[in-house]
């Protein structure tokens, strides 16, 4: 029995160099369906991207391979950044096994031997997860096996393939970001029903208003919206304090990483703009503030505890030119009576009416409805789900 060779570093680099390096990469980052206009706005400002196409809850794009680090540093409503790996017709397991084993996995794993499969099926003959599994684990080994390189499936790994058998097609890619990008790594405490970063971030991209001179949220929480605005404004990348499963490939460079985040700050023009949170939950204050406290959101935001229906929305106002109020509005569930909920949501209406004259506001509410029955209006609705429930995003001036 022969032994096989093993790759050796110059050539897995050399191998790395020519079929990564040097040719344009594929790619999908996913979304909260609904804002995949935002998220593609988002991609063309991108140096060297170009969008191939809009789908439910994604926008698929080209780019070079250092268009891994930048689209997981910047995004800012991106959910994961997906690099293609291959693409082929699956319709038996002998099918997957042969177009498996022809992928290079080696430019991927090098030698970390240590990868998870993500496997989701739909409308195929292929529809059993497990077995799916099995196969694409072989093949991954037989076509490692054949470099001398060992690989092993291992439910802790970071590098993560996701396999998406759709219609007896099946695409393979890498997740490039690792966890979610929602999770931004600069809190620690978190309120009840917070609403996700990427989602905050969409809200906050609001075309209706331009750029903010200040940004309030009187229904703060945890301080979700707080952060964001105060990420952006100070032109901090979403992706600073958090790390990434790109980070763990063999083509991975540090030295690039550590200029990118150096020099990320220049890339746009940051905007004054003050940012202000308050909420009647003391323990969610307490939570922001403990946020801050970690000392890593620049341009802090400032939270204190307040009844957002006693608010003097003029005296927060103060000199601001474009002030902007964001919240997700309380949602009512199986803790808090829906029609309390609603309520509060009418009497807030009022509220608004009577003191916020010159606002703008972006708001996401599950109860559109008793907004609508005030005379406040609304330019715009979008429609998506939060937590798995529908809800909506509301924006326009109150007069
Ligand atoms: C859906 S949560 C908002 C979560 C927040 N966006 C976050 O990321 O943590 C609604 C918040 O409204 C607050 N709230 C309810 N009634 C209020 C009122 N009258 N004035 C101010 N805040 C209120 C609750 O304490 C809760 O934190």
């Amino acid at each position: 029995m022969t032994s096989q060779p093993t790759l050796s570093p110059s050539a897995l680099r050399r191998r790395i160099a020519k079929h990564l390096k040097a040719s344009v990469q594929e790619y999908h980052a996913s979304c909260l369906p609904g804002f995949e206009g935002i998220l593609e706005d988002e991609l063309k400002g991108l140096p060297g991207v170009s969008v191939s196409g809009r789908e439910h809850g994604g926008v698929g794009f080209f780019g070079t391979l250092n268009t891994v680090y930048q689209a997981n540093l910047f995004l800012r409503t991106a959910n994961l950044v997906l690099l293609r790996v291959g693409g082929f017709l699956a319709q038996t397991h002998p099918m997957l096994y042969s177009r498996t084993r022809k992928i290079r996995w080696e430019l991927h794993l090098g030698y970390t031997p240590y990868y998870k499969l993500r496997i989701t099926t739909k409308r195929s003959k292929l529809n059993h997860r497990r077995q799916i599994q099995n196969t694409v684990i072989a093949g991954i080994q037989a076509r490692m096996l054949k470099l001398g390189l060992a690989a092993r499936y291992d439910p802790t790994a970071k590098i993560i393939f996701h396999i998406r058998i759709f219609e007896d097609r099946c695409t393979v890619s890498l997740n490039t970001s690792g966890d979610h990008l929602y999770r931004r790594g600069y809190r620690r405490g978190r309120g009840r029903a917070p609403v996700r970063a990427t989602t905050a971030a969409a809200v906050l991209a609001n075309p209706l208003t331009g750029q903010p001179d200040l940004i309030y949220d009187p229904f703060c929480g945890s301080g979700t919206f707080a952060f964001e605005a105060a990420l952006a404004a100070g032109n901090t990348p979403p992706g600073f304090y958090r790390p990434f499963a790109f980070q763990h490939t063999p083509y991975y460079s540090k030295a690039l990483w550590e200029n990118l985040c150096k020099h990320a700050d220049e890339e746009n023009e940051a905007f004054i703009c003050k940012v202000l949170g308050s909420d009647i939950d003391e323990h969610a204050v307490a939570a922001a503030k403990e946020t801050l406290a970690m000392g890593k959101v620049p341009k802090r935001p400032t939270f204190w505890v307040a009844n957002a229906l006693f608010t003097d929305f003029q005296l927060t106002r103060n000199e601001a030119k474009s002030p902007l109020l964001v919240a997700n509005l309380p949602y009512g569930n199986r803790l808090t009576n829906p029609s309390i909920a609603k309520r509060l949501i009418q009497r807030f209406s009022n509220h608004l009416l009577a003191s916020a004259n010159g606002w703008s506001y972006a708001f996401v509410t599950r109860h559109a409805a008793e907004f609508r029955k005030s005379n406040i209006p609304i330019l715009q609705t979008v429609h998506f789900s939060n937590g798995g429930l529908p809800v909506s995003l509301i924006r326009g001036h109150i007069k």
